[in-house]
């Protein structure tokens, strides 16, 4: 049976890129976005055109180099935004304005100073406008993890009706719990009328840790959009990373989802994206973190030299990562020094590597890591006869 497609909407260039001291040049964001097309995403977030001048030039450039992905720009529920993104996204092959506004009891009060009411009518007649643009009009309901389930589905029943062709269910906050989002999804696909006319689309921030889950949550639940980032950056704890949700997909059959993304090249990608921005990735970070395929303990060392999936789910050339890594430390055994002796040159006999690796404890106790110099210097202090 084929798969259901999720569609993947980059924002590391716009809400990625609100992450304190990381800005990008123009220059800079081209090269990501060019890559980010090589990729296979299906849909680029340029920017916000009306921020700055900046970000104007960005995403006009931007949508002029795009050859495959649609190339969003985001507005507020506000005229002027919405004709300067039009503008910007002009020579765009796919344009989308992505539009919205704030749908919680709290930013309808502290925020706009308005009612429920007000609030549905200037949605409406945000993407209506957008609508004498552009035909793909995205709209956005701001802080939706926290906004009820009723008057949410009523703003998006409305704004379906306007011409919206994607549904933006935001968690601005990072506050629900997978549950609490997958329900809010099914809720949604349950109570709009005409549902079918829209995509849903998750939009996750990761304040508690569970963009990511939350974000499969919704997929599970009928959404068919993720909105994400590169290595997960952005404001507070950041967004859902991109890396993460196509993994979980391709690596859980069942869910019957896929994406377009060559996965081949999501290490890549992840480097370009945190050298550019100067922003290094925690070596502990899922998929691309530099010990997301390192083994140091002498258990998992013994099981991955044996065979590689007794400790690893993804092959890591899938990602593009060259291969796993044995780390040597004062927790390897064994089988982890004979096998890093002999990618050094090094075949040792049983009793060769019993002499040698009681030196090497002795070593790795002082040291961090035992690198392959090191292996030389332990093979020449164990005096065993033997050359690499
Ligand atoms: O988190 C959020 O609510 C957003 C919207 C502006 C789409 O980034
Ligand atoms: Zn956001």
């Amino acid at each position: 049976m084929s798969k259901e497609q999720v569609q993947i909407f980059d924002t590391t260039l716009r809400d990625g890129e609100q992450v304190p001291g990381c800005k990008l040049n123009t220059e800079q964001k081209l090269v990501i976005a060019e890559r980010l097309d090589l990729l296979g995403v299906d849909v680029i977030e340029a920017g916000f055109p009306i921020s700055s001048p900046g970000d104007f030039t960005s995403v006009t450039e931007i949508a002029k180099i795009v050859k495959n992905a649609t190339v969003c720009g985001l507005t507020r529920a506000v005229k002027k935004d919405i004709e300067v993104a039009a503008e910007a996204l002009k020579y765009a092959k796919k344009p989308r304005i992505h539009t919205g506004i704030g749908t919680s009891d709290s930013h309808i009060k502290y925020k706009f100073n308005s009612t429920r009411e007000k609030i549905i009518e200037r949605a409406v007649e945000a993407v209506k406008y957008a609508k004498t643009f552009v035909e793909d009009v995205e709209f956005y309901a701001e802080d939706a993890g926290r906004t009820d389930n009723e008057f949410l589905a009523r703003i998006c029943e409305a704004v379906v009706k306007a011409g919206a062709t994607v549904l933006n269910i935001p968690d601005t906050t990072g506050y629900c719990l997978p549950e609490e989002y997958g329900a809010k999804m099914k809720y949604l696909r349950e109570n709009v009328k005409d549902i079918d006319k829209a995509i849903l689309s998750c939009h996750c921030h990761n304040d508690l840790g569970l963009a990511t889950a939350n974000s499969i949550a919704g997929v599970a639940n009928g959404a068919r959009q993720i909105e994400c980032t590169i290595n997960g950056i952005g404001e507070r704890a950041g967004n859902t990373a991109l890396e993460e949700v196509v993994m979980i997909l391709r690596q859980h059959p069942y869910l019957n989802l896929d994406t377009n993304i060559n996965s081949k090249h999501l290490y890549e990608m992840s480097k370009l994206v945190s050298e550019s921005m100067a922003m290094p990735v925690q070596p502990n970070k899922a998929i691309v973190g530099s010990n997301a395929f390192a083994h140091s303990s002498g258990i998992h060392q013994d099981g991955v030299i044996k065979n590689r999936e007794t400790y690893e789910i993804i092959d890591p050339a899938d990602v593009g990562v060259t291969e796993s890594a044995i780390v040597l430390t004062a927790r390897s055994g064994r089988a982890a020094l004979a096998y890093r002796a002999k990618n050094v040159g090094y075949e040792l006999t049983k009793l060769q590597l019993d002499e040698v690796y009681q030196e090497f404890l002795k070593f790795a106790d002082l040291k961090k890591e035992v690198l392959d110099d090191d292996i030389h210097k332990i093979i020449e202090l164990s005096k065993i006869d033997i050359k690499a």
